[in-house]
């Protein structure tokens, strides 16, 4: 039996590269064949606890999550989502024994509803969701997510469409630029480095992410503040503005109690504040949510050991309300913002987590 492979409308269906898969150690990654682990698989697989049903991977990347999903239950069945297409490329030769128990669809997760509307699903048992970029999107220079390969500065994780980090840079005034460092990177020297980069910019001096990096530089200086390179913050900036990251994700959050059947869980990983934040506050209207637990779970130190990228992970899972729950919330009195913890600060942690110390 051979997968599904859904093509939408507006998706660019291209034939795929040779992709392999490396998970950053933090250090120099080498991009070797799918050298992957997946970040809290066993407390994704925990949450959602598969049986016969539907599930999405709204971010199927190199496929862990869907594969342990499938694992637990042989009548389990996935549909894998992903914006680019080298990683369902390479998802699809992972799962090819699942056959058609897979279905993988190239779109933007905040398309959700709609694809699965036009997969004629109404309700799906459990949902994941493992933001941000891949280890390959990271390693691979041509993408240009990385201040240590030299590559254009593009950022896009689908490279089919929409607007690069140059363009992006080109578009906006310095004190835009400054404002988007500033509010997507937590980057308190914003306007130092706005207006060096604009100036690189202005002098042709801006052609690659090395270019990018030395203009940071020559704002801020090379020093390593709590260890985190200089260049981090702003990259992690543009990489989410380009990507529409925080909008995505908020579209998936408006999406979910709709996809959601009653008693279906939600299992979100996070990597930084900015998007632990608007999960948190989705899942803290308990006229709809569940949660499964009061605090995010986070790696355990062995996983966190063996690899970086788990540090920072944060999980938090919930499942939808049924009518009845919902009706027996209205009747009894209400204690206001019953489950929350401390809000997250963004620490060196998680301007590290998306990326490169
Ligand atoms: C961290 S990786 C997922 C890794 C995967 N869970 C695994 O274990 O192999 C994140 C993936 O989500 C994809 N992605 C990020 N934002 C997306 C979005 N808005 N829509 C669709 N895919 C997205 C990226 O292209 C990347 O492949």
């Amino acid at each position: 039996m051979g997968q599904a492979q859904l093509a939408l409308p507006g998706v660019a269906s291209e034939a795929a590269a040779e992709w392999t898969w490396t998970e950053e150690t933090g250090e120099e990654a080498e991009v070797t064949s799918f050298v992957h682990e997946t970040v809290l698989k066993a407390e994704v697989v925990a949450a959602l606890a598969p049986k016969d049903g539907v599930y999405v991977d709204v971010t199927l990347g190199g496929g862990g999550h869907t594969e342990a999903i499938l694992e637990a239950h042989p009548a389990a069945r996935v549909i894998g989502l992903d914006r680019d297409e080298n990683a369902l490329e390479a998802a699809r030769g992972r799962l090819v024994r699942f056959g058609d128990r897979l279905t993988l669809v190239r779109t933007s997760f905040g398309r959700v509803a709609d694809v699965l509307a036009t997969l004629g699903v109404t309700h799906v048992a459990g949902l994941c969701a493992d933001l941000g970029v891949s280890s390959p999107q990271l390693d691979e220079a041509g993408r240009g997510m990385s201040f240590r390969r030299e590559g254009p500065i593009d950022m896009r994780m689908d490279q089919s469409s929409g607007e690069t980090a140059l363009d992006l840079i080109e578009r906006l005034g310095d004190d835009e630029l400054a404002d988007v460092l500033f509010k997507y990177g937590e980057e308190r020297r914003s306007r130092r480095i706005a207006r060096s980069v604009k100036r690189a910019l202005a002098d042709g001096q801006l052609l690659t992410t090395l270019d990018l990096r030395r203009a940071i530089v020559r704002a801020v200086g090379p020093v390593r503040v709590g260890g985190v390179d200089p260049a981090t913050r702003t990259f992690q900036a543009l990489r989410i503005v380009v990507n529409r990251e925080l909008e995505e994700l908020e579209e998936l959050l408006a999406a979910l109690p709709a996809v959601l059947a009653p008693r279906g869980v939600a299992a979100i990983i996070s990597f930084h504040s900015l998007e632990d934040r608007l999960v948190k506050r989705a899942f803290g209207d308990r006229t709809v949510w569940s949660p499964l637990s009061k605090k995010p779970v986070v790696a355990a130190d062995e996983e966190s050991n063996t690899n970086p990228r788990a540090r920072s992970a944060k999980l938090r899972s919930a499942a939808r309300c049924t009518a009845e729950e919902q009706r027996g919330y209205y009747r009894r009195d209400r204690d206001p913002a019953p489950e929350v913890d401390s809000e997250p600060e963004l620490g060196e942690g998680d301007a590290e987590s998306e990326g490169e110390p």
